[in-house]
Order: structure tokens, then C-alpha cells, then sequence
């Protein structure tokens, strides 16, 4: 059930229960991979804690073994220790085409090891996700870039620290050179950094292993390079895109509902929007506490981090077709995150796009439908879209969701959806 191609089952959704109770949420995805892929810089042992049971992490797991990291992963318990062996600069390509987190082992590889080989990666269809950003930045750092059929070569007989600026915040990017400069000769400042919490996360765990970083958490970082980093335990941050889903989930299904294990200054700017649709919203020092209003229309702009998140435009989306008035959602980190309308609008959403925006209005009561998961965002927001419409909503391909959501099924009917996981050959014709 964990293996994020092999699940053709489906998602059953009864939609108008309100979703009602208390959720604990898991560590972040995309601080989890990235804290597994570090343990590649580790002489020592890396023991990490709140692992998320999803998909994505025993693929990052066997794309480390194929390198030379020894990993006990323990899913139930949400634990991860991993010790590298003899690192090899090639990674092995099945796993790696599989997600585009794998990407992240580029970075420490040619920080380790001065080299590394790895096939363009997989992951999502939202977007062209070039990764010319990760590849000019160790070119600065003296390495040589080959690009050979579908993999991507590079080589450091010397790297040293360089001074960059991103042409954009990319996630990614800055993650990868962050890795390599960490352990690269002399100083490296990188201009233009993104900043999301899930990199704070990793900057963090970096210093915590002996890597000298100031600047974390600003758009600048100042990286010394130092020789080797140590061992250390980390707990991985909390998933602010899964506490986001679960708040928008509650104000759409007017329910009211508690979300622990979440940090809310992570969410600042999607609590403010929250409030500006209606929606209450009670922040404790771990928790949140979300309940439904009178649902109005609001305008929504994705941007990097503090920005708005993209990956959580899909479920406000769905939010957005309960709300009074016409919403305007502009879309600016993922050209293709938009193609989830075409599902939205087979409900009976009224959305109306222009280039990289989205005009959404509301209120329109949604109708049952058989949508796809175009990816693991669109395919939670298709599962929320069911809970608001009237009928029965079929969701396919959530192999997707099992990406990045640990428990998604259990948790949503924990709090009273009427939500199930069948087979594909479950459903009738
Ligand atoms: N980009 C380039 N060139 C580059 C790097 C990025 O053109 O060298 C472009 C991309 O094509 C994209 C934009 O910049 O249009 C943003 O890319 P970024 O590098 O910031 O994102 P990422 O590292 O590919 C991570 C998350 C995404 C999340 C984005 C933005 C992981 C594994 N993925 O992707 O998460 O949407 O940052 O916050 O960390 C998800 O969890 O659903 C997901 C897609």
C-alpha cells in the first residue's frame, strides 16, 4: 500500500457530514526527505524522529540504500536512522525517477563525495520543474555539469564556496547548494534563499551535525564550510501543508475542528485568508483550533514562503466554491497547478481561468463525480470536494495522496467523513 505507483484503489466520498473533533498531525513531507537525504553528509548516525507515514519516505529510504546509507526505517513508529557507508556517486535510477525529492541527494553527493550521477527525477505533473537554478549554483562552485540521455552528471574535483544569487527562491535549489556548501571549501553567501519552514528544518538539523550556517530563516544565508559533519537526532518538523488541508477541509464541511502537532506561525498568511473567507480560527501554542462561518470570498496570491502556499491552492480552491462572491486566485510557483479546475468544474464549479488566474464563484453546491488525482495536493482537494458535494464523489489514482498524506482516509473519518478506500475494481461498470 506504500509503494506510490502500485495502488490503483480509489477513495469512496458521501459528501455533507461536517468534520467534527480532534487530528494529530505527522512531520512535514518535505522536511522529512530532505533530513533523509542529509544523513548522506553524516559521518556518524543520523536518528530521526515524526517521520510521516507516507509514501515518499521508504522510496527516499531505498534510493539512500542504493547509495550506501545503511536505513532502519520504522513507519509505525515514525523513526529513521541512517548511517552512510561507502557513499556511491551513482544513483540508482528506478527510485530516483520515481520522486523529484531524490533530487535533494545531488547537493550532499557532490558535497561528500565531489561527485554525483542521478536520473532527471519524477514526482508531480505540475509543471516544467527545471532544476537549471541547483546546477548553475555548483557550476559556481566549480563543479562541471554533464547532461547525459535522462540523467544529469556532475563533477567537483574542488568545490568551493561561491556567491549566488537565485534568480528565484526555488525549494530545491536552495536545499541542494545549501548541502554542498555546507561542506565545500572557504564561505558561500546565497542570495535570494527560499525560506520555508521545511528549509529552517534542515538548516537547523545541518548545525545540529556541526555545519556553520548563519542567516537561516532570512532571505540570505552565510554558509563557512566545514570538513565533516557528526551525528545528531532530530525531531522533523510539523507538515503545515497537512495542517492547512485539514483546516480547509473543516471550514468547507461547516465543521469544527481541532488540529494538533502544528505550528501556527508557519501559517500565518493561510490563517489570515481563513479569517478573511469566515472561517474562526483559534491559535494555541501547538494546536489549531478551525471552525466554519458564513463563507465570503477571498483573493489569494501564491507566492515562496511567507507567501501563500501553492500547495495548498487546490483544497482553498474547493473552499472557495462554498464561499459568497467571486474569489481571485493567481497562480505563480506551478504553471500546471490550475489543471485541477477541469475536475472541480465536472462538480459543477464555477471557475473561470485566465493564464495564472482563477476566477471561482460562489456559492455553487457541488455535485458527486469520478475525479482523477493529478497529483498528491490535487488529489486531497478532489477528496475534500467530495466531502462538500451532494452524491457520491469517486476519487482515482490516490497513489498520489499516499505521497504525502499519512493516514489520509483513517484521519478524515476519524472526524466523522463519510470517506472509504476501495479497489479500483470495487466500483459498478
Ligand atoms: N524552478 C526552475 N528551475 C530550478 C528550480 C525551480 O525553473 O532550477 C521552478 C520550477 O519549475 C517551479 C518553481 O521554480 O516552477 C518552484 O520550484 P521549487 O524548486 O521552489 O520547488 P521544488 O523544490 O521542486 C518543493 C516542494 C513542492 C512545493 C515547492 C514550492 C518538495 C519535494 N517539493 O518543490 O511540494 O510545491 O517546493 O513550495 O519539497 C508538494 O508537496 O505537493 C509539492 C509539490
Amino acid at each position: 500500500m506504500l509503494d506510490p505507483t502500485a495502488s490503483t484503489d480509489v477513495f469512496r466520498v458521501r459528501g455533507g457530514e461536517p468534520l467534527r473533533g480532534t487530528v494529530r498531525l505527522s512531520g512535514a513531507k518535505n522536511s522529512a526527505l530532505k533530513l533523509m537525504a542529509a544523513s548522506l553528509l553524516c559521518d556518524g548516525e543520523l536518528s530521526l524522529s515524526c517521520v510521516p507515514r507516507i509514501a515518499d519516505v521508504p522510496v527516499m529510504a531505498d534510493v539512500l540504500r542504493g547509495l550506501g546509507v545503511s536505513v532502519d526505517l520504522d513507519l509505525h513508529a515514525g523513526t529513521c536512522r541512517l548511517r552512510p557507508g561507502k557513499i556511491s556517486w551513482h544513483a540508482p535510477a528506478d527510485a530516483v525517477s520515481r520522486i523529484r525529492a531524490s533530487l535533494s541527494c545531488l547537493g550532499p553527493l557532490v558535497g561528500r563525495v565531489r561527485r554525483a550521477r542521478l536520473a532527471l527525477p519524477g514526482g508531480d505533473r505540475i509543471g516544467a520543474r527545471g532544476i537549471d537554478l541547483h546546477l548553475r549554483g555548483l557550476q559556481a562552485m566549480g563543479a562541471t555539469v554533464t547532461e547525459l540521455d535522462g540523467e544529469v552528471e556532475v563533477f567537483a574535483g574542488e568545490l568551493h564556496g561561491a556567491y549566488l544569487t537565485l534568480d528565484f527562491p526555488s525549494v530545491g535549489a536552495t536545499e541542494n547548494l545549501l548541502m554542498a556548501a555546507v561542506v565545500a571549501e572557504g564561505e558561500s553567501i546565497i542570495d535570494n534563499v527560499a525560506r520555508e519552514p521545511e528549509i529552517q528544518d534542515l538548516c537547523r538539523m545541518l548545525v545540529a551535525m556541526g555545519a556553520k550556517i548563519g542567516g537561516i530563516g532570512s532571505p540570505t544565508l552565510e554558509i563557512e564550510g566545514v570538513e565533516r559533519l557528526g551525528s545528531t537526532s532530530w525531531e522533523t518538523c510539523p507538515d503545515r501543508i497537512e495542517a492547512g488541508t485539514y483546516a480547509m477541509a473543516a471550514a468547507a464541511t461547516g465543521g469544527d475542528v481541532v488540529i494538533e502537532r502544528v505550528r501556527p506561525s508557519d501559517l500565518t498568511l493561510p490563517l489570515i485568508k481563513l479569517r478573511a473567507a469566515g472561517v474562526a480560527v483559534e491559535e494555541g501554542a501547538d494546536s489549531l483550533r478551525v471552525k466554519a462561518g458564513d463563507l465570503e470570498a477571498v483573493d489569494v496570491v501564491t507566492l515562496p514562503y511567507p507567501g501563500f502556499p501553492t500547495d495548498l491552492q487546490p483544497q482553498l480552491m474547493v473552499l472557495l466554491t462554498q464561499a459568497l462572491g467571486t474569489s481571485r486566485c493567481t497562480e505563480n510557483v506551478f504553471e500546471s497547478r490550475f489543471s485541477f479546475v477541469t475536475e472541480l468544474r465536472r462538480m459543477g464549479a464555477d471557475i473561470e481561468i485566465d493564464g495564472h488566474h482563477a476566477l471561482i464563484r460562489g456559492p455553487v453546491r457541488l455535485a458527486g463525480a469520478t475525479l482523477t488525482a493529478l497529483d498528491v495536493r490535487a488529489g486531497a482537494a478532489a477528496a475534500l470536494a467530495g466531502l462538500v458535494a451532494s452524491g457520491e464523489t469517486v476519487v482515482r489514482d490516490v497513489h498520489h495522496v499516499d505521497r504525502g498524506y499519512a493516514d489520509f482516509v483513517q484521519r478524515l473519518a476519524s472526524l466523522g467523513a463519510d470517506i472509504e478506500r476501495a479497489p479500483l475494481e470495487s466500483l459498478d461498470g
